[in-house]
């Protein structure tokens, strides 16, 4: 296996798991794809090929989508006690804190992100979210309704019940941590599942499928199958056994899984693209903002949907502002995942390099200008250097565009009018952040800007039980909170004459 340096001794069960070829878990048991064929995941601070993995396309997803759906119509789950779901769900839980380190350790060797990272952000966040969802598996109820029928009496209620088979295709930004903030609250439900990660970073889903089995799930509740979009997830996508479909990645993928969604009209819920801005009044205490505002982009190489990744500053305190940034971004230690020392890794994959190093060019051609940063960083691996772009206008692609990327766009601003148009235009409205002393205008800005999730004084806080998710183009639904329950469940009402 091949990393850069073995700063840390890998745990023997992560050793173990990239020597071999993983397979994919379909109805309870792990099998190769039915073409036999495997792709590599690599190690994005080497590019070397860290392990090969099953390569499931339509015929796996078949099989998958046929086990998942034996379990929920006629099988072990549809007839478990939600007090028996949120036992199992619970134990999950306790599992990957158990094989959190493992966890930790694949996901950076994966993915790229510092362990010192995944060890206190991924992991604790997944045990987190599958407890939260563990609770809500004996609270999923219905309403008792009024009929206002004349000369007769009616008793009327709604059931809660889940949505069916459900289709989850995750990215790689959070490997680990999207599969669970999706595949929580389907079990919570009582819906079965039918997962696709990312075929950049697999591993770490396969590790969670083996604890699902360990924890006691029955067999074809969740059937793992890795693949490519285009042939596994597209299959997913528009299987017409399949009851919803919950997706996080690209917008341009989202739309593509909105059309596939047709032919049954499966549910379909977005977590898509954003390009989220972070305003910095001159009221703020800016020796917190400064760190705010680099972290808000800096954090996981700024490779978060929610990235604040344009920062607006009044006028009077841009320089200080954009100095402060930059000089935390100078000291931030670029370098492999596994080093103690590293702030920050490389980014997934040689294509997330190519796009991002895309957008820096683009950005120098139409007139931006680095104060920090602003290339690779170094030539063996998909490092890039920690960035902040200044001379930059609501024109140029680097504005306008995810770039999913460490790369922070820092613009000017007088009019308080002008700074909401300005933040809101924009086809994303995935999150945006406000750094003010005011008590009045925090709030009042807040409830203007077209965002789910607006972070006052804070940034990339996130919480089991606070929803997530996006207005325009930014997506459909709600993760996480008591809403993302909608998106599992169908209402049913029942009504009867009792007079
Ligand atoms: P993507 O949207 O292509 O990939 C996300 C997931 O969708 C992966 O599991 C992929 O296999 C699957 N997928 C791809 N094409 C599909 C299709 N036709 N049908 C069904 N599933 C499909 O994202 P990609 O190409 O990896 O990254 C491109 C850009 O997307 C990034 O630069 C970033 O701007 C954005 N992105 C946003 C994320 C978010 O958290 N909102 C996460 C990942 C990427
Ligand atoms: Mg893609």
């Amino acid at each position: 296996m091949a990393t850069a340096t073995q700063a840390v001794r890998l745990e023997d069960n992560v050793t173990r798991y990239v020597s071999k070829t993983r397979q994919m878990l379909i109805n309870g048991k792990w099998v190769d794809a039915a073409s036999g064929k495997t792709f590599p995941t690599y190690n994005p601070a080497t590019g070397e090929v860290l392990a090969q993995i099953a390569e499931g396309d339509r015929e796996d997803i078949n099989r998958a989508v046929a086990a998942a759906r034996a379990a929920f119509d006629s099988g072990p789950w549809s007839k478990i006690t939600p007090s028996e779901r949120g036992r199992l769900i619970w134990k999950l839980a306790d599992l990957v804190e158990k094989h959190g380190e493992e966890f930790a350790q694949l996901e950076s060797l994966d993915n790229g992100k510092p362990l010192t990272i995944a060890r206190v952000a991924d992991v604790p966040l997944t045990a987190d979210i599958f407890r939260y969802m563990a609770g809500w598996a004996t609270k999923i109820e219905g309403n008792t309704i009024p009929i206002s029928a004349h000369g007769a009496k009616f008793l009327a209620y709604t059931l809660r019940e889940p949505v069916g088979v459900v289709g989850q295709i995750v990215p790689w930004n959070f490997p680990l941590l999207m599969a669970a903030w999706k595949l929580a609250p389907a079990l919570a439900t009582g819906c079965c599942v039918v997962l696709k990660p990312a075929e950049q970073t697999p591993l770490t889903a396969l590790l969670l499928g083996e604890l699902i089995q360990e924890a006691g799930i029955p067999d074809g509740v969740v059937n793992i199958v890795p693949g490519y979009g285009e042939t596994a997830g597209a299959a997913l996508a528009a299987h017409p056994g399949v009851d919803k479909i919950a997706f996080t990645g690209s917008t341009e993928v989202g739309k593509l899984i909105v059309q596939a969604a047709t032919g049954n009209l499966k549910k379909v819920s977005l977590e898509l693209g954003g390009k989220s801005p972070n305003v910095v009044f001159q009221d703020a205490d800016i020796e917190a903002t400064i760190p705010g505002a680099a972290m808000a982009i800096f954090f996981n190489h700024g490779q978060c949907c929610c990235a604040g990744s344009r920062l607006y500053v009044e006028d009077k305190q841009f320089d200080k502002v954009v100095e402060g940034v930059s000089q935390l971004a100078s000291k931030i230690r670029v370098g492999p995942g596994l080093e103690p020392t590293t702030d920050m890794g490389p980014l997934v994959s040689q294509e997330q390099l190519n796009r991002v190093c895309g957008y820096l060019e683009s950005g120098y051609s139409e007139g931006a200008k680095a104060t920090v940063g602003g290339k690779r960083h170094g030539d063996r691996g998909y490092f890039v250097e920690p960035t902040v772009l200044v001379n930059t206008n609501e024109k140029m692609k680097v504005v306008r565009e995810e770039i999913f990327g460490p790369v922070v766009t820092a613009i000017p601003f007088k009019d308080v009018d002008d700074l909401v148009a300005k933040a809101n235009n924009s086809e994303y409205g995935l999150a945006a952040g406000v750094w003010t002393n005011d008590i009045k205008k925090a709030h009042r800005i807040a409830s203007q800007l077209r965002a789910g999730t607006v972070w006052i004084n804070c940034y990339n806080v996130f919480d089991a039980a606070l929803p997530f998710g996006g207005y325009k183009q930014s997506g459909w639904g709600r993760e996480m909170g008591h809403e993302v329950l909608e998106m599992y469940t169908e209402v049913k009402s029942v009504c009867t004459p009792i007079a």
